[in-house]
């Protein structure tokens, strides 16, 4: 019989902990964290203010070096960067036209202006934001400046999308629009998406799984697969009811939940 061989998980996160040192404090932010994250997925991480998401994410990217355990990370051969990061604010570079930005980043690389050009234009398009090309960050809604920094970091091709709180400023509508643009994204690119929110009915939305992080230093407190069909219907009893499971999961005390639930 043929060997089943299991591709290894695109991140691979083994009892890591992290503390920082200053003025000779110690303060331990992370611990004991194990998580896997399988090619392809969409993650949602959520957790308290300061549980350590946006840490987590800093040690994904290299920047925030580990106090113990491994962080390995297998990108897709096929793309070019291994990881690119969205923050919660837009972050343009206000002297630079909406393509400028968004070819930032390839600015490193052997691509030449004309190559990068095409290459953030096509990531506009991606986006839907094309015909904006020519404006200046000041030009555009709040919304509209969030889709071309996801632009700027589809544009440069990583395996992996770790978006920090990306929608969390926009309105509503605006919040829901994105989230619906940003699985179409995902589905059309194949990324694998590391998503931090506050928001516990937009990581139901978003998420194969939900890694929720609680505790002091933070670790995973539980994983629930949401496995519900896309387009999700907002609101629906079912997705209430892994919310409650969800909120549960964060405020909760005690021994980690390591079981994968499945509503
Ligand atoms: N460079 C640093 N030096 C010292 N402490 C830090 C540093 N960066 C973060 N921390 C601390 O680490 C903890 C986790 O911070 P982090 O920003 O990861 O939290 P978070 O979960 O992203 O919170 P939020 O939801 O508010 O964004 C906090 O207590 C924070 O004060
Ligand atoms: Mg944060």
């Amino acid at each position: 019989m043929e060997a089943v061989t299991k591709l290894d998980p695109v991140i691979d996160i083994r009892g890591l902990a992290l503390s920082f040192e200053q003025n000779g404090q110690r303060t331990d932010v992370l611990r004991g964290l194990d998580l896997a994250v399988e090619q392809g997925e969409f993650i949602a991480l959520v957790g308290a203010s300061g549980v350590g998401k946006s840490t987590l994410l800093r040690v994904l990217m290299g920047l925030a070096a580990p106090t113990a355990g491994t962080v390995q990370v297998h990108p897709d051969p096929a793309a070019e960067r291994p990881m690119a990061l969205v923050f919660q604010d837009a972050r343009l570079l206000p002297w630079r036209r909406v393509w400028s930005n968004v070819a930032f980043g390839l600015e490193k690389t052997s691509l030449n202006k004309a190559e990068r050009r095409k290459r953030a234009m096509q990531a506009l398009s991606v986006v839907g934001l094309a015909d904006l090309a020519e404006r200046w960050p000041w030009q555009l809604s709040g919304g509209q400046r969030q889709r071309v920094s996801l632009a700027r970091a589809l544009a440069v091709r990583p395996s992996i999308l770790l978006m920090d709180e990306p929608f969390s400023a926009l309105d509503v509508a605006t919040r829901e629009g994105l989230q619906d643009e940003l699985i179409r994204v995902w589905r059309q690119m194949g990324k694998t998406i590391v998503f931090v929110t506050h928001d516990i009915d937009e990581a139901i939305y978003l998420a194969d799984r939900i890694v929720a992080l609680g505790g002091k230093p933070g670790e995973v407190k539980a994983v629930r697969t949401v496995d519900q069909p896309r387009p999700r219907k907002r609101g629906s009893i079912a997705m209430q009811d892994l919310a409650a499971l969800v909120k549960a999961d964060i405020s909760a005390e005690g021994a980690p939940q390591r079981d994968d639930w499945v509503i």
